[in-house]
């Protein structure tokens, strides 16, 4: 199937991965970007944290001002899914990890996609064959998971959904590749996909060694960036990227793998209630002062 090229890209989830996303598309790959949330404050956050990354290369001379002002005038944030969606070549779905969420969003994104537009989902482990299942063009649906923090990090998993057409992969790996990012390909829609099902065991297990009083969190992240050279421990990580995703990811993948290993811990569901997400929150395994806390 032949598919006009990309110009217009439409990010939905303003949040910790959907605003580095969003960054990625127009200062990378040079899309004009919409950047969609269901609140104001959520959009306006996502932009605070856009132009924080911004001013973080700017200082370090990686991009000038003038480079950065020009990124920042390419994305558009909005509330009008309709307007935003209807007028894109590819949509980045990176709502929160919520299967139920998704799948009414998807079921409206599908009424306002234009003809050939791919749908590419952020999730972290949620099934894309079950997700293009609530849309009309489930061959135009594929998995395109960026890692936290996107303007950083180098990789882009992309997964094939039982009905994704090769056409949808290609047009997925060629914008990754605009936006600067190394590819590997999912070939089965397996809940987790390549890297959630190695590292989710291991941050579950930081958590249990923490509850057991093995060690102190100090300690236990120590020795993981010291004795394997991770650039962070693993509870910091846990943080980073948010624990409610991160317990959220690792439900999915202990049902629908149906093993033991993915279980969440009891402290991080603790956690998980009692508000301590991480960066987000302000407060999780460490404390996070602003500029980069945000809800979602
Ligand atoms: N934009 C621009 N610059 C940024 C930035 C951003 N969003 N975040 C950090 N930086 C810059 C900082 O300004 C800093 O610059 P400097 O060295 O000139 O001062 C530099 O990057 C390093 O940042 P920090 O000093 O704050 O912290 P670190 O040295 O620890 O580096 C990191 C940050 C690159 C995030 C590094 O710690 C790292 O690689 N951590 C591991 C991240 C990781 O594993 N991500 C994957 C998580 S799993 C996932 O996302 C999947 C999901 O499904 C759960």
């Amino acid at each position: 199937m032949s598919r006009p090229p990309i110009q217009k890209v439409t990010v939905i989830g303003a949040g910790l991965m959907g605003h580095g996303i969003a960054q990625v598309s127009a200062q990378t790959a040079g899309y004009d970007v919409s950047l969609v949330d269901v609140k104001q404050e959520f959009v306006d956050r996502g932009m605070a944290m856009i132009k924080d990354s911004l001013s973080r290369f700017v200082a370090k001379g990686f991009i000038d001002q003038a480079k950065a002002d020009e990124v920042l005038s390419r994305i558009h944030p909005t509330l009008d899914l309709r307007g935003a969606v209807s007028s894109s070549q590819m949509v980045i779905e990176a709502a929160t990890e919520d299967p139920k969420l998704k799948l009414d969003l998807y079921k409206r994104v599908s009424e306002f996609l234009p003809p050939g537009a791919i749908l590419a989902s952020n999730t972290s482990s949620i099934s894309i064959t079950l997700l293009a299942s609530a849309t009309k063009t489930p061959e135009n649906v594929a998995g395109m998971h960026f890692f936290n923090p996107p303007q950083l990090m180098p990789l882009v998993e992309i997964i094939r959904g039982r009905k994704t057409s090769d056409s949808t992969v290609e047009t997925v790996r060629a914008a990754a590749k605009k936006m600067d990012k190394e590819t590997v390909l999912c070939k089965k829609d397996s809940p987790g996909f390549i890297v959630n099902r190695i590292l989710m065991p291991s941050l579950t297990e930081a958590t249990l060694l923490l509850e057991e009083g093995v060690a102190d969190k100090e300690d236990i992240d120590k020795a993981v960036t010291m004795g394997l050279n991770w650039p962070m421990g693993p509870l910091k990580l846990l943080d980073y990227v948010g624990l409610d995703t991160a317990l959220s990811i690792a439900k999915v993948i202990t049902e629908n793998l149906n093993d033991k290993r993915y279980k969440p811990s009891p402290l991080m569901e603790k956690m998980v209630k009692e508000g301590l997400l991480g960066r987000k929150s302000g407060r999780g395994f460490y404390d996070w002062p602003s500029p980069s806390a945000r809800k979602s």
